[in-house]
């Protein structure tokens, strides 16, 4: 099969790597891609929200399978332009446009949950219609008070704050303001939840489901979980307290009570659904849901995911996803981020990348904002490497991504040391 992935990202390296070890894999091409990407399969200009052009080059390249990687296309409705062209016919991994709300719009998962009984903080949605009626719920809520942006707000738009008077600024700023643009004018106001938090990822066709792993992400920029707020700067899997009890729980409570949802509101979905949870007291909540691969998480699931994901896709077209089963490396594994100086706020690109000769114990070096110029590699984002290891514990995979980071320079390079260190 010939097979376009769109995105970018250490997700994108990671998924362009799993694929092409398919048997089913003839030529990957990935749109735009990063250096990562290019050593892997051939990078092709186009951006990912240009569906008439990936049109186009699906047909001219005979392209069979298209996979999607950001929650950008995929809320724009990529499955939906590709399902109804008559000039191209092949299989596209990815939910439909309305099925994409349950990540394009918080108001929209909230609820979905509430109809199918999906436990969740308990909530309300304001708008400027009822602004007022929203600034007294702050009033007389507990603290501290989750506000969400409705919409897409690349990762920026939840806010938990810690008075009254930070909440009703903040809900100002979205609804009047308009922060996030359209994205802010509706915000779904939350109790807080106090637990761990994990993420489990699953590939649905919208009837049946498999667990294809789980991981925990550290989101903050500092040692300790300290400073701001992150696209992730590591992640490890398999995570202790996800024992059977827990997961059998998560699977009971929330997982296919999603699924059955999906089915039963004939909302189309053939793609991954990203549960992300928190244990409260050995009782998971879904704080969100994501309609796609998470980025970190993505570069620990797959490496520890034995079987064929392009098999996978195909069974999951054909309505045989119950037919696989899912196997799982013994080992665990731990991704540690690499991210340029400044990072999250302002920092420079363009900085040259020295890489080890050797990398190690089947170690993998998984690029996220990287790019090839003038021969060389370079920084070309805030996240710019993932390295992954495998370990007899999570201790032992983390340790060996610290010390291929060791080899690894670049200008202003930062990572995190402490990445898993509640785990033994
Ligand atoms: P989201 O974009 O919905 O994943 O929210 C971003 C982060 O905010 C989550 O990963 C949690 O750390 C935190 N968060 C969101 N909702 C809640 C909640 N109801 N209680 C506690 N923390 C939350
Ligand atoms: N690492 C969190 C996400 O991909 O949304």
């Amino acid at each position: 099969m010939n097979i376009l992935l769109l995105g970018s990202g250490g997700r994108e390296h990671a998924l362009a790597w799993k694929m092409k070890q398919s048997k089913l894999c003839d030529k990957l091409f990935i749109a735009p891609g990063n250096a990562g990407t290019a050593s892997v399969g051939e990078n092709i200009n186009i951006n990912v929200n240009d569906f008439e052009q990936q049109k186009q080059f699906c047909i001219d390249n005979k392209i069979d399978l298209i996979v999607v990687g950001p929650e950008d296309p995929l809320v724009n409705g990529v499955y939906d332009f590709f399902k109804k062209q008559e000039d191209w016919k092949g299989i596209i991994i990815a939910p439909s446009k309305y099925g994409a709300q349950l990540e394009g719009s918080k108001a929209f998962s909230k609820k979905f949950m509430q109809r199918q009984n999906i436990p969740t903080a308990g909530y309300a949605e304001f708008d400027k219609n009822n602004f007022d009626e929203g600034k007294k719920y702050i009033a007389q809520h507990s603290l501290p008070i989750v506000l969400k942006a409705d919409g897409l707000a690349a990762g920026k738009g939840v806010v938990i704050a810690s008075s009254h008077e930070e909440a009703l600024n903040v809900f100002e700023e979205m609804i009047i303001n308009k922060q996030f643009g359209e994205a802010s004018s509706k915000v779904v106001i939350e109790e807080f939840l106090s637990g761990i938090e994990v993420s489990v990822f699953v590939l649905t066709d919208g009837k049946d489901y498999k667990i294809i792993g789980h991981a925990k992400d550290y989101k903050r920029i500092g040692e300790g979980d300290s400073g701001l707020n992150t696209g992730g700067m590591g992640c490890v899997t398999p995570v202790p307290f996800v024992d059977d009890i827990f997961m059998q729980k998560v699977e009971e409570k929330i997982i296919q009570p999603t699924i059955e949802g999906l089915f039963k509101e004939n909302i189309e979905y053939k793609g991954f659904v990203f549960f992300g949870l928190i244990n409260v007291k050995n009782e998971p909540f879904v704080i969100e849901y994501n309609c796609r691969m998470g980025d970190p998480e993505t570069e620990v699931v797959l490496p520890r995911l034995k079987n064929d994901l392009v098999e996978l896709f195909v069974q999951l077209c054909n309505g045989e996803l119950n037919k696989a089963t899912i196997e799982f490396d013994e080992r665990a594994c731990a991704t540690v981020v690499a991210v340029s100086g400044g990072y999250p706020g302002d920092y420079e690109k363009g900085k040259i990348i020295s890489f080890p000769n050797n990398i190690p114990n089947g170690s993998l070096i998984f690029h996220a904002g990287t790019k090839v110029a003038n021969d060389e590699v370079v920084t070309n984002g805030g996240r710019v490497l993932a390295v992954t290891s495998y370990g007899k514990n999570i201790r032992e995979a983390a340790q060996q991504s610290k010390n291929i980071l060791k080899e690894i320079s670049f200008d202003g390079m930062n990572f995190r040391n402490d990445i898993g260190y509640e785990f033994e």
